[in-house]
């Protein structure tokens, strides 16, 4: 079996790191590993299969022999050096925003469009991680009943900000709890129990970055341009897993019965629908799974096509890190 040697750009944030762990957990043939972050990382190590791997710092020559680079470290290192990858030989399976809406980069979720690969040309996107952990139970709906309207309410965690901003729910959690003056230097306001409309600026239609590229993105990987989707993403006091609450309109009426049955055969798809024990989708049960949770199915007794959902995914795993690895496993099997 052929051995690839992986880039990880921003190993040591919160979502590289799941990608290594992710690369173990799926057991990746991995022949060697270029573990990048800033110069405040080089030096130290990581552990991938038991051994210790070292912290390089991130530089144009760092991708010499590199088959798949995986990008986790912003947009702004993501335009820097994907060219340097590129020229390297690496194709790029980027996380961040830089790319995804450029019609010549494909923007995947497997489950979704895993035909899109096939024209790239050396750069993968991932997309946002609330639009991918919608697009995997929305896509079996969309082939059966035609999706023709979506509304959602995120509800999206503090790590979903990174390494740090989980470390400052944490931090005012126990400053609260020991009576202590709460502090904050990662959001805008404070996160433990509260939440707040997403960190994201207000674009001039009046939708957050947040809400705009669950829009635009959802859009471009269902290939429907025009799709009316109103997004609402809000951050919650969750270390992780995203959840959504979904509304969609379809263009034949969706029974209830039926979604569950299509969503229990769906791939990436966990069906946690329990109304006699009133168990559905949390984001503490969804944690560390690779699958997007799913329940509450419901018809929207305010439309005659509608139908309501709930789902909780992890957003490290399926909304970053699981994604681009199964992207790298589509490409090893291309
Ligand atoms: N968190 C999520 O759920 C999620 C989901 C989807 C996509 N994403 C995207 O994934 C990317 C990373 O997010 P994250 O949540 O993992 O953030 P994070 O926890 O803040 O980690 C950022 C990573 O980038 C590295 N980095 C920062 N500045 C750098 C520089 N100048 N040169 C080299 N490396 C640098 C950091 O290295 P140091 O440790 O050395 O500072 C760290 O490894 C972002 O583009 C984000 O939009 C995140």
């Amino acid at each position: 079996m052929k051995q690839y040697t992986i880039a990880i750009v921003g190993a040591t944030g919160a979502v590289g790191v799941e990608v290594l762990r992710t690369l173990e957990r799926r057991n990746f043939p991995v022949a060697g590993l270029r573990l990048l972050a800033s110069a405040r990382s080089a030096g130290k190590t990581l552990t991938f299969r038991g051994e210790e791997v070292p912290v390089q710092e991130l530089n144009e020559a760092a991708f010499e022999g590199v088959d798949y680079a995986i990008f986790s470290a912003g947009a702004t290192r993501s335009r820097q050096f994907a060219p340097a990858a590129i020229k390297a030989g690496a194709v790029v399976i980027d996380n961040s925003s830089a790319f995804r809406m450029d019609p010549a980069v494909p923007l995947i979720v497997p489950e979704v469009n895993p035909g899109d690969i096939l024209g790239h040309k050396g750069i993968i996107a991932n997309p946002n991680c609330s639009a991918a952990i919608l697009s995997v139970p929305l896509w079996p709906l969309h082939k059966a009943a035609t999706i023709e309207r979506i509304i959602v309410s995120t509800y999206q965690s503090a790590s979903g900000a990174g390494a740090q901003a989980m470390a400052e729910l944490e931090s005012q959690v126990r400053q609260y709890a020991a009576g202590q003056p709460i502090t904050r230097e990662v959001f805008p306001h404070q996160i433990a129990f509260n939440l707040f409309s997403h960190n994201t600026k207000v674009a001039e239609n009046g939708y957050n970055e947040e809400e705009n590229k669950v829009r635009e993105e959802l859009r471009k990987m269902f290939h429907t341009p025009e799709m009316p989707i109103c997004a609402t993403c809000i951050r919650v006091p969750v270390f992780r897993a995203h959840s959504e609450s979904v509304v969609i309109e379809t263009a034949r009426p969706l029974d209830p019965a039926e979604a569950r049955e299509i969503l229990s055969k769906a791939p990436g798809v966990k069906l946690v629908d329990d109304a006699a024990a009133n168990h559905f989708p949390m984001p503490l049960e969804a944690s560390g799974d690779l699958d997007v949770h799913v329940g509450r199915i419901r018809k929207d007794l305010s439309h005659p096509r509608g139908l309501a959902l709930f789902i909780s995914g992890d957003q490290l795993l399926k909304g970053a890190a699981w994604n681009a690895v199964q992207i790298a496993e589509c490409l090893s099997k291309a």
